[in-house]
């Protein structure tokens, strides 16, 4: 672990957007899907790492609402790969104590990548270390839209911001108090929109395949750098 970190002020609740899949193979000379599977080790590797950290809830983009623009096999491609993710990762995030969580319509996904993440939720809904929240099909403006909509079938008329966070897919969860992105990219693009008021951002350069442990310490010592204000002054 390096040693600039500081252990006692880990973020509770991280949220990532693994980008740079594509242009990590594209730079190979592979398929944007090989990039995707190499994207698998690096989470694999970060969610390890979060335990070990001692976060407390951590959230990655898997799948944007937007993201069915992609050519079809694309989409087919990234949806065969959470099976395979299951598969390879739900012995150990068991016996991790990690309890897995979903944010987003899964509903829209193929039968058999839903089927699998059924059983990954169910059998660590017990679990009470690691939150890990994947975003699947999840969009900010779809999840507002939702919990608008929600609000209003009990009859609602007058509504509150905790009313709204109470009504997303996040509701009973801090805030991220960090949102990691990868590969240069300097935009949200439709993630935890309402969720982000006051998380630090921060951008590395480095490919989601790419994204280390080390990394990952490095952009938790960068959000400890900042002066978290929320509006106020010392
Ligand atoms: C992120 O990598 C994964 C998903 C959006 C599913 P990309 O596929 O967006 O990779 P780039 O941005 O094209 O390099
Ligand atoms: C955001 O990445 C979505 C995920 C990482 C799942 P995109 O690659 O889809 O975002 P844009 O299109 O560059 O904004
Ligand atoms: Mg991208």
């Amino acid at each position: 672990m390096n040693r600039q970190l500081d252990l006692t002020n880990i973020p509770r609740h991280v949220a990532i957007i693994m980008d740079g899949n594509g242009r990590w193979a594209k730079e190979r000379g592979q398929m944007r899907l090989q990039g995707h599977l190499a994207g698998l080790e690096s989470l694999r590797e970060i969610v390890r790492h979060s335990q070990r950290l001692g976060v407390e809830y951590l959230t990655v983009y898997a799948f944007s609402t937007e993201n069915w623009k992609r050519p079809a096999d694309e989409v087919a491609g990234i949806f065969k790969l959470v099976i395979k993710y299951v598969n390879s990762e739900l012995k150990e995030l068991c016996e991790n104590n990690v309890r897995v969580g979903i944010l987003g319509d899964w509903s829209a996904i193929p039968q058999d990548s839903r089927d699998s993440l059924r059983v990954l939720l169910d059998s660590t809904k017990d679990n009470d270390g690691l939150r890990f929240n994947i975003a699947i099909n999840y969009g900010g403006r779809a999840e507002i839209t939702r919990a608008v909509n929600r609000l209003m079938s009990e009859g609602r008329t007058n509504v509150t911001e905790d009313d709204i966070s109470g009504s997303l897919y996040t509701a009973g969860m801090p805030d991220p108090d960090v949102i990691i992105r990868t590969s240069g990219e300097n935009r949200l693009s439709n993630f935890l929109i309402w969720q982000a008021a006051y998380s630090e951002i921060v951008l590395t350069d480095v490919y989601w395949p790419d994204f280390t442990p080390a990394e990952y310490e490095k952009c938790i010592m960068e959000y400890q750098r900042r002066d978290r204000r929320f509006g106020g002054h010392k």
